[in-house]
């Protein structure tokens, strides 16, 4: 089989018939409406009426996420805007769903003919107990969340991210997946060039999307995907044996995993704390602390602490914490990265919190210059910048 480029992997194996097809690019359309221009009108509507209304009635202007979320309840706007993003939500899983239940068998088959090859390994834990965080509830509004199967060896939780994902971010920037891991990686290759990572562990992988990248721009290091869930695992291997990328998935839990002290110099994750209780992050930190070499670097995406940006934007971020099934988003957002870093017991002295341009949105002399701080970086937001957290160790 020639390589499959693992956005495609799907869509390749599996291709959706006409209808499917029209439909999921309706949904893609819908997305951007709302996620760029309604969303713009939303925080006009804000400032020209929602803010001077409450200081108006307060004498002072919304003092935080909570008095903008009271002002915009009472603007008809805001609940059209939020009835709108939610149904396209529940629509980006819908219009892929039929394709996968039609295909399943032919996904799930070569998903177990690809792992004859020697490409890579997958390593499943059937007794891993899946945390809560998890199993509570099906998060994004994805149904059967991360974990769940429906046959023996399934695919299918993995297939629907793949597909969905496209679906979802087919309209904005973020449109090239594994955009994170592209832009973490070049801008390591740009600011720390003699930083060569042998050993790389991405947590709370899920199919690899934000894996893969570091196995093509670091093709000399061992790449590690791990996750709790196994049909992420399973349909992450495949795409990545597909891809010709020797990848290793483990089912393991990132609070405690069974790697070595210091057997990783480069621990990364992306849209992954976000979705971890507050517990589970200080533990996680504290894991990624136990696993670094010295000299080593961990790094995470994650979308700006509430301390970074102003009441609105902290509103408008909140959203999913409201209505998407996110319930540890906003309590995530709360805490200070550099605080949780220091308890986790990195040094001070040794942090790395900076916001980098999207690599995939982004023209790479462009790309350099924002990372040398030659040019401002651009405004976060669907997919223009990412916010990372991390340290050396
Ligand atoms: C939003 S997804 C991450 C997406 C992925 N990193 C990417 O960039 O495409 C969160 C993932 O974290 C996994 N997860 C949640 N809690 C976990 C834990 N304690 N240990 C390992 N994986 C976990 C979920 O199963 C899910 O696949």
């Amino acid at each position: 089989m020639d390589t499959i480029d693992p956005m495609d992997y799907v869509n390749e194996l599996a291709p959706a018939n006409a209808q499917e097809r029209a439909r999921q690019a309706f949904i893609s359309a819908a997305r951007r409406h709302i996620m760029v221009d309604l969303s713009e009108d939303l925080s006009q509507e804000y400032a020209s009426l929602a803010a001077p209304q409450w200081l108006e009635e307060h004498g002072r202007p919304p003092a935080d996420s909570h008095e903008v979320r009271r002002a915009m309840l009472q603007r008809p706007l805001f609940n059209a805007f939020s009835s709108l993003r939610y149904n396209a939500q529940e629509m980006v899983w819908d219009s892929v769903m039929d394709q996968i239940e039609r295909n399943l068998d032919g996904l799930n088959t070569t998903a177990r003919r690809l792992r004859s090859k020697q490409c890579g390994s997958l390593t499943l834990d059937a007794d891993l107990p899946i945390p809560r965080d998890v199993s509570a509830m099906d998060i994004h509004l994805m149904p059967g969340c991360w974990h769940e199967e429906h046959t023996p060896d399934d695919t299918a939780q993995g297939a629907l991210f793949e597909l969905g994902s496209n679906v979802f971010g087919g309209g904005l920037k973020f449109a090239r997946r594994g955009s994170v891991a592209y832009s973490i990686a070049h801008y390591l290759l740009d600011i720390f060039p003699d930083f060569r990572p042998r050993r790389i562990l991405d947590l709370g992988a899920s199919i690899g999307t934000n894996t893969l990248p570091y196995a093509e721009l670091f093709p000399d290091a061992e790449v590690y995907a791990l996750d709790v869930a196994a049909p992420q695992l399973r349909h992450g291997h495949a795409r990545a044996t597909a891809a010709g990328l020797p990848v290793h998935f483990v089912q393991q839990n990132a609070e405690a995993t069974d790697f070595e002290d210091g057997s990783f110099d480069l621990v990364v994750s992306s849209y992954f704390f976000h979705e971890l209780s507050v517990k589970s992050t200080q533990r996680v930190l504290r894991e990624c602390h136990r696993l670094l070499a010295p000299g080593g670097l961990t790094v995470h995406m994650e979308l700006p602490d509430a301390g970074q940006v102003d009441p609105y934007y902290n509103f408008y971020l909140d959203w999913d914490a409201y209505y998407n099934n996110e319930p540890h988003y906003a309590a995530f957002r709360r805490q200070d990265p550099t605080d949780l870093l220091r308890t986790a017991g990195f040094d001070a002295e040794r942090l790395l919190i900076t916001r980098i341009p999207n690599y995939s949105a982004s023209d790479p002399a462009e790309f350099a210059a924002i990372v040398r701080g030659e040019k401002a970086t651009p405004a976060h937001g669907n997919g223009a910048s990412w916010c990372l957290f991390g340290a050396w160790r």
